[in-house]
């Protein structure tokens, strides 16, 4: 059952990014479902691509007749921005205002320097200097980079992007956090996952692809059609921005008492298959010594925050405990058949530079001196200060969630779809030589050959995750665009 704790009755909303795809429907979707609200939207109008599109896009909100003002401005005017807060008074800020896309940050980065980063810094700036209840931003999937661990997860580490647009999307939560932490503004973070629908953008492959499909043009397939996005039609991204900013973080530690499992890192995910089996095998049948010291340390209150035969990168510890970043290792010999590719000493050093201590018995040591080991371990967990930063939830009203279908597709299947609905919707002619307009081309610089939602922690605490089948999405595409293009 979600609990919110902002009502959007009667609030005054400020919609960055408001001519934009998402920020437009997020508008719409505001003024037509709430009443007595106030939607204030900014947009600078860039010509990233069509701006009749955006101008339409206004069109049909202003069409509504509500409470609405727009103010055709950059959110990096300081000025400008401190003059909306002040005339404004938003209580809830959606920043949606960017220099979207991978590929254009190659040749244009001021764009993004721009927008991304000195324009969410003065968001963030007006917010610390009036009064909000919730900054919710819009992140991307891009902070993930070539991760290969799937589905991403907000716990996976995100610290190597491969565009400098998700380094700027990256750099927007650390912002959030930093502010959130100072000056406590609540805030989340939504990473979209591949957004699409009708009136979306030029410059995304379903609709770039379409135009030239029409034009008679051949379309580019990248990295040779292996590629997976996790498509995620509009409808629902506004559903997840509508059911997020309905909810602020608050700045309560919310540890469970086994403390947060960011354990898990595997470079690869079969690996990981194996690992996890194995450790299973192993915590199922312990040895004399593992066993002796996993009752003691339930039988002392431990338990629940160690965890028995974890996986951590390519290693199996014997015990494991996030909240305070060590591992305990008994004999430091493997069970019967496993061996272990990577000698003890390769393995000690890795924990370390992962940032855990790791502490080594002898089986002697635990059979024989069963309450001196056990000294030695609550010693360290109660002289261990709680790690900050990642493993421990810090008091900060601060959250991070995907928003993405969690499925992903194949590109070639996603052009399958498309193809049959721009020929149903009458974009195409039935017998349009598909085939001969296709070009199987490598990986372009920036782009990721996977993009794959865990969308797990959105469901927990909203209830709810995208399902919107490609199909039904891009038949929407399809039908906006034939009304759209019919007269061209
Ligand atoms: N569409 C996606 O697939 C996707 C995926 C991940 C993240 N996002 C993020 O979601 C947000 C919305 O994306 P979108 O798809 O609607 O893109 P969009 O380009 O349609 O919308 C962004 C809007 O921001 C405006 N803008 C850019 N710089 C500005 C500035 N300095 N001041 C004011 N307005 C400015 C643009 O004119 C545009 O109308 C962006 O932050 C984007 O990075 C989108």
């Amino acid at each position: 059952m979600v609990k919110y704790n902002i009502a959007l009755e009667g609030k005054t909303v400020l919609v960055t990014g408001a001519a934009g795809f998402i920020g437009s429907n997020l508008v719409m979707r505001l003024l037509k479902d709430y009443n007595d609200i106030k939607v204030v939207g900014i947009d600078s109008m860039t010509d990233y691509y069509d701006v009749n599109l955006k101008k339409e896009r206004l069109e049909k909100i202003e069409a509504l007749g509500r409470n609405w003002t727009f103010i055709e401005e950059s959110i990096a005017n300081k000025a400008c921005i401190d003059q909306l807060f002040a005339d404004h008074k938003p209580t809830i800020v959606v920043n949606l205002a960017a220099q979207a896309g991978v590929r254009y940050s190659i040749t244009n980065p001021d764009a993004y320097i721009e927008s991304n980063l000195i324009g969410f810094y003065n968001i963030l700036e007006a917010c610390r200097h009036h009064t909000v209840e919730h900054l919710v931003y819009a992140s991307s999937s891009s902070v993930y980079g070539s991760n290969k661990k799937v589905p991403y997860s907000t716990d996976d580490k995100v610290d190597n992007p491969v565009s400098l647009y998700a380094a700027t999307k990256k750099s927007n939560e650390l912002m959030a956090h930093a502010y959130s932490k100072l000056y406590n503004i609540p805030s989340t973070g939504l990473r979209f996952f591949t957004v699409y629908g009708p009136a979306g953008r030029p410059d995304m492959a379903y609709f770039g692809f379409t135009n030239k499909l029409r034009e008679g043009k051949t379309i580019q397939i990248f990295n040779y059609g292996n590629c997976k996005r996790d498509f995620t039609y509009i409808d629902d991204i506004v559903e997840g921005i509508v059911r997020v900013m309905q909810h602020a973080p608050e700045a309560s530690p919310k540890s469970s008492p086994k403390g947060k499992d960011l354990g898990i890192h595997t470079a690869d995910p079969m690996m990981y298959e194996v690992l996890k089996e194995r450790a299973e095998k192993m915590r199922k049948n312990p040895t004399e010594a593992e066993s002796a010291l996993w009752n003691a340390l339930k039988a002392n209150g431990l338990g629940v925050k160690f965890r028995q035969q974890h996986i951590i990168e390519d290693f199996i510890v014997d015990f494991y405990c996030n909240e305070y970043k060590v591992t305990i290792e008994v004999d430091g010999k493997y069970h019967g058949t496993f061996t272990q590719t990577k000698s003890d000493d390769e393995r000690t050093a890795r924990l370390i530079e992962l940032g855990y201590t790791e502490l080594r018995f002898t089986n002697e040591e635990v059979l024989g001196d069963l309450d001196n080991v056990l000294k030695k371990i609550k010693t360290f967990c109660s002289g261990t200060p709680f790690p900050s930063g990642e493993g421990r939830e810090e008091a900060v009203p601060y959250k991070v969630y995907n928003i993405g279908n969690n499925s992903p597709e194949n590109l070639l299947d996603f052009v399958t779809i498309l193809q049959e609905e721009l020929v149903a919707a009458g974009v195409l002619p039935a017998d349009y030589d598909f085939e001969s307009h296709k070009e199987l081309v490598p990986m372009q610089p920036g782009d990721v050959p996977v993009t794959y939602a865990d969308t797990t922690p959105l469901e927990q605490d909203f209830g709810f995750r995208p399902s919107t089948p490609l199909r039904q999405g891009l038949q929407a595409f399809a039908k906006w665009y034939a009304g759209y293009y019919k007269e061209v």
